[in-house]
Parts: structure tokens; sequence; C-alpha cells
């Protein structure tokens, strides 16, 4: 498995040793991972040419999930988010599945669905036989549209005709995107054989476009977490009350089953179904948009694959097998590793370089996997103590760093103030003289 993804104290370190140590166990050059990274990225000049009347550049931090480990492979993952505790809850749900073998995942043969909308088809059925008969000419003028696609080994597979109802088909072209997103390269073929596909069905050319609902271009994700890894102390981002070395005396397999209750829960009721993925969806996104992919598509993706059955449901559900937590998770995912931002953008090339993947397909298995963590250490977190606490002690860590507090200092300003339950600066700083002023004498 190797334990390149592992590297204890990294949240204790300044943020240059922490480049240092990205440059070096990810191979990445360490002026490269500065240049990349300085001003959000991007140069509003860049900007300029990506987006329309621009005036400046939105940053959002972009930190490292550790611990990760995807097929036995070990990948150090860039994620970039505004919400605190995310990335801290991926790395430490990351560290409990690892322990249990790590993550498997995979993508069998991704497809993405371009669309032709054809209506006031006369005889829908026998409309219908006609474009199944004319399917290979139909995928061959598709195929023609895309030769660089073709070349790199992709390309339309295959036609399928769907009967919608009040005299519509839509035809769709299930199509290869190798490792582009593959949104323009659908569009194109939609565009292409539009035409022909009315003349075809003898009706109205309505829209030419994929769809985001990509049920054929879906990452099934599995782990498993031994009831003792649950129990054990990952979270080393939390204080400790003073005088406290262990978490309390917890039984590891009330965990688990309170998680599977937590499951459960997603499952029978569609208003935490919805706070379930938004979980997940903390570290899909995150991954999706440091690697510069459009996380709109995917949240569109996401939930209407969630939902797809008529009933909205969890991505991801857990179970228990023996004393063990079994998870597992399926979701649509089209991601790219070429073109689009990723052609002009320095941190997402960054970012996948970072991940040292090639492949869309091992870049969907790693999103997925990031989001299953996040949902692990949010259901251990709410089955447990409650996710407030887990909240506030990084916030304590944050006002302390802010007051002034250094290394070890910070760990002890923010138990000073968990104790106290109050965090504020002025806190912060009050302890942190008290602490210096005790160490001093
Ligand atoms: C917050 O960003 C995500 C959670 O609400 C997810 C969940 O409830 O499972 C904690």
């Amino acid at each position: 498995m190797g334990d390149s993804s592992r590297i204890p104290g990294f949240y204790k370190k300044s943020i240059d040793d922490r480049r240092a140590l990205i440059s070096a166990r990810a191979g990445v050059e360490l002026r490269r991972i500065s240049e990349s990274l300085a001003t959000g990225g991007m140069s509003p000049e860049t900007a300029d040419k990506i987006v329309e009347n621009v005036v400046g550049i939105y940053a959002l931090p972009f930190g490292i999930a550790l611990n990760v480990t995807v097929n036995k492979r070990d990948v150090i993952v860039p994620m970039v988010v505004e919400e605190p505790s995310v990335i801290a809850a991926a790395s430490n749900a990351s560290k409990m599945i690892r322990a249990g073998g790590g993550f498997e995942a995979e993508v069998v043969n991704p497809l993405m669905i371009s669309q032709v909308q054809l209506y006031d088809v006369g005889d829908p059925i026998e409309a219908t036989a006609r474009l199944e008969k004319a399917a290979e000419e139909l995928l061959q003028m598709a195929t023609e549209s895309v030769p660089n696609l073709v070349a790199r080994g992709g390309g339309p597979r295959a036609i399928e005709v769907r009967d919608i109802g009040e005299g519509s088909l839509v035809l769709h072209v299930l199509v290869d995107c190798r490792d582009a997103m593959g949104a323009n390269l659908v569009n194109t073929i939609a565009e292409a054989i539009g035409d022909r596909a009315a003349e075809v069905a003898n009706g109205k050319l309505g829209l030419r476009i994929l769809s985001n609902l990509c049920d054929r271009r879906v990452v099934d994700v599995k782990c498993r977490v031994l009831s003792e890894d649950l129990v054990k102390r990952t979270d080393s981002m939390r204080p400790l009350a003073p005088g406290q070395t262990t978490p309390p005396e917890v039984d590891g397999r009330q965990v688990v089953d309170a998680i599977v209750q937590a499951s459960r829960f997603a499952e029978l009721d569609p208003y935490r179904a919805a706070t379930h993925n938004k979980g997940i969806m903390n570290g899909v996104d995150a991954v999706v948009i440091a690697t510069g992919n459009d996380f709109r598509a995917v949240e569109a993706g996401a939930h209407a694959y969630a939902a797809r059955t008529g009933r909205y449901s969890p991505l991801a559900i857990w179970r228990r097998d023996g004393d063990d937590l079994t998870g597992e998770m399926k979701i649509p995912l089209a991601l790219g590793t070429v073109g689009g931002t990723l052609r002009v953008h320095p941190a997402a090339r960054l970012a996948l370089d970072i991940l040292g993947i090639e492949s869309a397909s091992d870049l969907a298995m790693v999103a997925a996997s990031v989001g299953m963590a996040s949902n692990l250490a949010a259901l251990r977190a709410l089955a447990t103590e409650g996710i407030q606490r887990g909240h506030m002690s990084l916030h304590a860590r944050s006002v302390a760093t802010a007051a002034g507090a250094e290394g070890t200092e910070v760990e002890r300003v923010a138990s000073a103030m968990a104790e106290r339950g109050t965090i504020t600066v002025e806190l912060a700083r009050s302890e942190l003289d008290r602490l210096r002023k005790g160490n001093a004498g």
C-alpha cells in the first residue's frame, strides 16, 4: 500500500513546511507549488480570458487531505473548500478506512449521454424502429464529428431511443469521452446528428445537449472500517481536556450500530438523505473544484442520480458486517483531466500533478472516495458526540493561532478555551499570556 499519503503532524506545520513536504512526497517542484498557488492560482489577465466582465479573482483555501488510499494506492488529495473541518474530517475518516484496507473503487465502461429531442413525432413506435434501423448511419455521422476524440481512442459507442410521451422521442448517443469531461464533445455530436435524426423520425428537432444525469459514468466505492478504529483517537485536531490522554471509553461496536442507524435514517427519509448527501458532496466538490472541474455538473448529476428511483435516496449506505462497519457508495462523476479550465488554471494542473493521476476515471475514483470519507466522518460525529464539538475545536485552534499562539501553544490555548466554553481572541490572548508567563516562571 505504501505510506506516501501519511504525514503525521502535517496540520501543525507552517504553510511553507507543508509545501515542502508535499513537494517531496508528490515529486512536484517546490517552486512550482508556490508559483501555481500565487494569487489564488490565476492572474486577473488569465481570468479575463476565461469568463466575461472580469474585475478580479475570488480565492478559496487550497488544502490537502491525507491518509487516502484507493485500490491499494496512496494518493495525496488537494481539496478546495471554504468550510472548516471538511479537510480534517476527510483525512481522519480516510485514516480509519485505510486501516481496514482502504477504498476499493471502480468505474466500469464510462460513457456520457448526448440527447437529441424529437417532438411532434407522428407515430413514435414506427419512428423508434426507423431510428434504431438508422443507428449505424447516425453513429457514423456522430463519429465523423469528433475526429480528435476518435484519434484518442474514444467516440460514440451506441444509440438508444426513449419514448418520453406526448409524441416526443429522445435519441441518446452514448459517448466514450476518454479523459475529457466531455460536455463540448457530446454537444458537438448532438448537433451533428440532430437534423438527420429528425428526418428519420419524421418529427421536429428540439434540443441537442448532453445529459448531466450521467448514469453510465458511475463510480462504485466500497470500504470497511474495523469497529476499534472508530473509537481510536484519530482526530488529533481536537484539543484534549487537561489531564485527558485517551478518549472516553466507548465500544466501537456501538458506534458501528449508531452509524448504521444514521444510514437507515437517510434511507427512510429524503429530508435526511439531502443532508447526508450534502456531507458526501463536501468531499467530492472540494476535489472537483481543486482539479478545475465543473462542480455544477457534478452536483446536478449526483442529486438526479440520488432521485433516480423516484424517491430521493442516500448515495452512500452503511451496514454492519460482524464487528466491522462496511460502506458502499455509487455516484455519477463526469470529470476530466484534459481540456476545459485545466488548460489555463495552473492550480488545477498542480492539483492533478500532486494527485499523480492522469485518467479521468482515476480522478473520479479519488473524488468519490473522499466523498465517502466525508460522509463517514459526519455520521461518526453525528451518531456519537454531535458535530459541534469537533467544529468548535477547530474554531478554537484557529482563534488561538489568530491570537499569536505557535507550535504546541495552539493546542494548549485551544484546550483552555474549550474547557471554559468560550472562544474569543481576547480569551485566547489572555490564555497565551498566562501560558507564556507560566513557562517563563
Ligand atoms: C455539513 O457541511 C455536513 C453535515 O451536515 C453532513 C451530515 O449531516 O451528514 C454534517
